[in-house]
C-alpha cells in the first residue's frame, strides 16, 4: 500500500457577508444569543446565480496551484456536497469540465458535515491501492439555498463556502489512520424532506416549506459531542498516538460549544484547536475543508505536525483522520 498525503489546499468564500445584526432584522433573535450559543458572528453567502460548483472551482484552482499540479494530472475528483448545482450531473463532473481535467473519474458524495473527511478516506483508498495517482477533493456548499430564513432555530447557523485539497502519494508522513461511522436510525434529526423522489417538488411541498433544513438541534448537539469524541479517540488509537501528540485539531465547525466540548473530552489543549466558526458559521462539508486550508496558510500546521480532523453530520455520519503533515 502506498503512503498518501495532502499536498495542496485551497478555499473560497463568497463575497457577501450576513452578520448577526442583519439576522436580527429577519427573525426574533439577538447577536448576544447567537454569539453565546453558537460562537457565530457572521457568515458568507452566495450572490444571485452563484452555485456550489462556482465556489468549488475557485477553491480547487487554489489547491491545484498550492500542490503545483495541472488539472490534467488529476485522475480522481470527489466532491462532497448536500447542495449540488442540480440533482445531476454531479458537481465533480461540472468541475472536471471547467478545469479541463480530462483524465479524472468524477463523482459526488453525500455525507453532509462529514463529507470532507469521507472524501479523504475515499481518495486515500484509490491512491493507496494504486488505481489513482492524484486526487482532488472538494467540500462545497450553498446552504443558504436550503435554509429557512423564517426559522430562527436554523437560519442563524449556516453559511456558504468551499474548501479543497489535493491528495497524492508521499514518501514520508501522510495519512496515518482514518475512522468513519454512520447511523441511519437517527436520520430524522437533520434532513430536508422535499425535492427528492419521496416528495417531488409541487406547489404543496413548497407551501409546506419542505425544501428547507429540518433540525432537532439539542439532540444533535449531544450526539455530535459523543460521536466526534469517539471518532477522535479511535483514529488516534489506530495510529498508535495519544491526544498529547496532536499539534493541530481541526473539528467540524458546527458550534463553538460542540468543538470545545470535544477537545476537552479528547484532552486536547484549547490552543491547538483551529476555530473559524465566528467568520463563517457551519458550512457543512466546507467547514473542515476551509479550516484545514486556513490552519495551513496561517502557519498553525508545520511539516511533521500531527493533525487530527474530526467531523459529524446529517445521516448521521461521522469520522476522523490523523495526518502527519
Ligand atoms: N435566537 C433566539 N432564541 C433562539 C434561537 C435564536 N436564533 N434559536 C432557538 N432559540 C430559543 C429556543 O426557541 C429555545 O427557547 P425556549 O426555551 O423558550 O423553548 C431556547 O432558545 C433554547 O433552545 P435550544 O434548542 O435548547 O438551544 P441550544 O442551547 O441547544 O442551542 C443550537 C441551539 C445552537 C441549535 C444547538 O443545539 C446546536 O448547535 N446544535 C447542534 C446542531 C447543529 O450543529 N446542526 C447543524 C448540522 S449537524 C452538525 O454539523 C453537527
Amino acid at each position: 500500500m502506498r503512503k498518501v498525503g495532502i499536498i495542496g489546499v485551497g478555499e473560497y468564500l463568497p463575497e457577501r457577508i450576513l452578520n448577526n445584526a442583519d439576522l436580527e432584522k429577519l427573525v426574533d433573535t439577538s447577536d448576544e444569543w447567537i454569539t453565546t450559543r453558537t460562537g457565530i458572528k457572521e457568515r458568507h453567502l452566495v450572490s444571485k446565480n452563484e452555485a456550489a460548483s462556482d465556489l468549488a472551482i475557485k477553491a480547487a484552482k487554489q489547491a491545484l496551484s498550492s500542490a503545483k499540479l495541472k488539472p490534467q494530472n488529476l485522475d480522481l475528483i470527489v466532491v462532497a456536497t448536500i447542495t449540488p448545482d442540480m440533482p445531476f450531473p454531479s458537481v465533480a463532473c461540472i468541475l472536471q469540465n471547467v478545469l479541463s481535467a480530462k483524465n479524472a473519474i468524477c463523482f459526488d458524495i453525500s455525507a453532509a458535515c462529514a463529507g470532507f473527511v469521507y472524501a479523504i478516506v475515499i481518495a486515500q483508498q484509490f491512491i493507496a491501492r494504486g488505481s489513482c495517482k492524484n486526487a482532488l477533493i472538494v467540500g462545497t456548499e450553498v446552504l443558504s439555498s436550503i435554509t429557512d430564513w423564517e426559522d430562527r432555530n436554523t437560519c442563524v447557523l449556516f453559511g456558504d463556502g468551499a474548501g479543497a485539497a489535493v491528495l497524492s502519494e508521499v514518501k514520508t508522513g501522510g495519512i496515518l489512520s482514518t475512522y468513519i461511522g454512520s447511523d441511519g436510525a437517527m436520520a430524522d434529526l437533520l434532513f430536508m424532506p422535499g425535492g427528492g423522489s419521496r416528495n417531488p417538488t409541487t406547489h404543496k411541498t413548497i407551501d409546506n416549506r419542505l425544501h428547507y433544513v429540518k433540525m432537532r438541534g439539542n439532540e444533535l448537539f449531544k450526539l455530535a459531542v459523543k460521536s466526534m469524541t469517539e471518532a477522535g479517540h479511535k483514529a488516534l488509537a489506530k495510529a498508535g498516538l495519544s491526544c498529547k501528540d496532536v499539534a493541530c485539531f481541526i473539528p467540524h465547525q458546527a458550534n463553538i460549544r460542540i468543538l470545545l466540548a470535544v477537545a476537552k473530552r479528547l484532552g486536547i489543549d484549547e490552543k491547538k484547536i483551529y476555530i473559524n466558526i465566528a467568520k463563517y458559521g457551519n458550512m457543512s462539508s466546507a467547514s473542515t475543508a476551509t479550516a484545514l486550508c486556513e490552519a495551513v496558510k496561517e502557519g498553525m500546521i508545520k511539516k511533521g505536525d500531527i493533525v487530527l480532523l474530526d467531523a459529524f453530520g446529517a445521516g448521521l455520519v461521522w469520522g476522523a483522520v490523523v495526518i502527519k503533515w
